[in-house]
């Protein structure tokens, strides 16, 4: 039996699990024997991997379409899985804002602060008040390397993140006597769809994108041995060094880097543009 299945076993959540670092997630477990119980919206994406999964796995499968920003969604996923041994709960449904922040429209920063911000602070409460009885549980949150500085351009998502890294990282200390282990994942730029369907050319920034299975990896290999871990050398650098330097300093380059980057590819996609009319 896996380190982790023998502590956390036997039945994992993970929300976001339809595509990116919350798939690999699934996909990790599965091989490591963990039953699942797979949250994201579009349902018939969820019963594909539960269905792979199965097949692959020989594991027990619960997918749960659920929208997280539905009112009561956290008692609702509470209440689908109270008959499950839930030792592991990895809450990785998140979005991104990006773009000035005047400029935006501020219902979708209010949605994103409700998915970043209040599902993944409510699933921590409720799983972690259910664990209490367990022996060993384990709890992921997942934060970013933009929690680390301000990021202008996205700048209510790089505090969502900063809240999520402070949560975790006072939790793992509150826990600890009660048996849970929480760490906070931190991924840098990750090759997944929330990254994909950016407009912005992230070639121009000092970035190398993970995959996602790596920094699902990290995520595991970091619970119960750190309290926060930062994803890929290049992230760890940034995050480190962050600490050395004047806080303004780091905001104001990747404040720089990042208008040349949405630059960049609003020029790329206007030539794009252009090019598709006149064929
Ligand atoms: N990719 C990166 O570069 C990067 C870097 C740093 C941190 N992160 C963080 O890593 C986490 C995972 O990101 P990712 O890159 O794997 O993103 P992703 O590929 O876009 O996956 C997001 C997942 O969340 C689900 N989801 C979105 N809105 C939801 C909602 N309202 N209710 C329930 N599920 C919802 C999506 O499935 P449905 O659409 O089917 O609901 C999907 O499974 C996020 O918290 C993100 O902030 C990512």
């Amino acid at each position: 039996m896996s380190r982790l299945l023998d502590k956390y076993g036997s039945w994992a959540v993970i929300t976001g699990a339809n595509s990116g670092i919350g798939q690999e997630f699934a996909k990790l477990l599965a091989k490591e024997g963990f039953n699942l119980v797979l949250v994201a919206r579009r349902q018939p994406l969820l019963d594909e991997l539960a269905n792979t999964l199965k097949a692959e796995a020989n594991i027990e499968v619960r997918p749960v379409a659920l929208d997280l920003l539905e009112p009561y969604a956290v008692q609702t996923l509470a209440k689908g899985v109270a008959d499950l041994d839930v030792g592991l709960v990895i809450p990785c449904a998140g979005v991104d804002e990006m773009g000035r922040f005047v400029e935006k429209d501020y219902a979708s920063i209010d949605k994103m602060l409700d998915l970043n911000v209040k599902s993944p602070t409510e699933l921590t409460h409720v799983f972690a008040k259910k664990m209490e009885g367990r022996k060993h549980s384990g709890i992921i949150l997942v934060s970013s390397l933009f929690a680390y500085q301000g990021i202008p351009n996205f700048a209510a998502y790089a505090a969502s993140k900063s809240y999520i890294l402070i949560l975790g990282e006072s939790l793992n200390v509150e826990l600890k006597s009660k048996g849970i282990d929480l760490t906070v994942l931190s991924p840098g730029l990750t090759d997944t769809p929330f990254s994909q369907n950016m407009a912005i050319d992230f070639s121009q920034l000092p970035m190398i994108a993970q995959k996602p299975a790596d920094v699902a990896r990290c995520g595991l290999n970091s619970l119960g041995k750190r309290s926060s871990n930062v994803s890929g050398l290049l992230n760890k650098f940034y995050a480190w060094e962050n600490r050395l330097l004047p806080r303004w300093a780091p905001v104001k380059l990747f404040g720089f880097l990042i208008d040349r980057a949405i630059a960049v590819y609003g020029r790329r996609a206007a030539k794009s543009g252009a090019a598709a009319k006149a064929n």
